[in-house]
């Protein structure tokens, strides 16, 4: 079966001053992938995660979305280093709230109260990540890994299509990090995913395409014997790179 193209990138060239940070970028993303975004710090990742969401323009080229994630909440969006303050008085529940659109200007913890159904909502992304029992907790007592369970909560409260998620393990422990991947690839069996990492036993383990991005932009489909690998085996981390760096997509 051939399944739909969700996002088509097509000659994107980007950059912030003088100087190309993205040249030439082109791939699909299709509905049901395990798309995974790779490449070194500064390479152009999180530039390109903002020009997919229409938060930055591209100086020429286009990114063609499918009708199904044309309007802003329709592609959940978990941010790179997500600093929440943690002395501010913040509830789990208000947190996914936000994820629910632009509709609660003042949050829970400030004397409004959300509707039966908002609250329904709320609890079923919430366990849908395992963190129900956590709804009225303060966002500031959990542990870095939960905390990033709740922004995925919030990001999918809104039923997106696809789900882009930039680093999110970054500030996590071996063991979160683990249990976030699993959530992840639970999550992609309804929802499309995009996540940029560094991490190449999750990029083997769990993607099914990863587009190598250094300035200019490979993709690569994982199930081309090329890079299947096995995950028992020992694979060297350099080669594996280079192999993505190059450009016989
Ligand atoms: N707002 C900005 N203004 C100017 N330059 C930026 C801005 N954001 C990022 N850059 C530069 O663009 C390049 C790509 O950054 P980024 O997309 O964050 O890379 P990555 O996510 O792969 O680490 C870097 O050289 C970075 O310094
Ligand atoms: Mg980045």
């Amino acid at each position: 079966m051939k399944s739909k193209t969700l996002i088509e990138a097509k000659n994107i060239n980007f950059s912030y001053e003088k100087e190309l940070v993205l040249k030439d970028i082109n791939f699909k993303l299709q509905e049901g992938d395990f798309f995974a975004v790779t490449g070194p710090n500064g390479g152009g990742k999180s530039t390109l995660i903002k020009i997919i969401l229409s938060i930055l323009k591209p100086k020429s080229g286009e990114v063609i979305k499918a009708k199904e994630i044309q309007t802003p909440l329709e592609i959940g969006y978990v941010p790179q280093n997500t600093n929440i303050n943690l002395d501010f008085p913040i509830s789990v529940l208000d947190v996914v709230m936000m994820g629910n659109g632009a509709k609660h200007k003042n949050l829970k913890s400030f004397g409004i109260s959300y509707s039966k159904m908002e609250i329904e909502c709320a609890k079923h992304s919430l366990s849908k990540v395992g963190m129900q029992e956590f709804i009225k907790r303060k966002i500031s007592d959990l542990s870095g890994g939960q905390r990033q369970r709740v922004m995925i909560a919030r990001a999918i409260c809104s039923h997106p299509k696809l789900l882009i998620l930039d680093e999110p393990t970054s500030s996590i422990d071996i063991n979160g990090q683990k249990e976030i991947y699993k959530l992840l690839k639970e999550l992609n069996k309804e929802v499309t995913i995009l996540v940029v990492t560094h991490d190449l036993s999750v990029i083997s383990n769990y993607a099914n395409k990863v587009l190598y991005v250094n300035h200019e932009a490979y993709i690569h489909n994982l199930k081309d014997d090329r890079f299947k690998i096995d995950s028992n085996e020992h694979f060297c981390e350099v080669e594996l790179m280079q192999l993505l760096g190059e450009s016989h997509a």
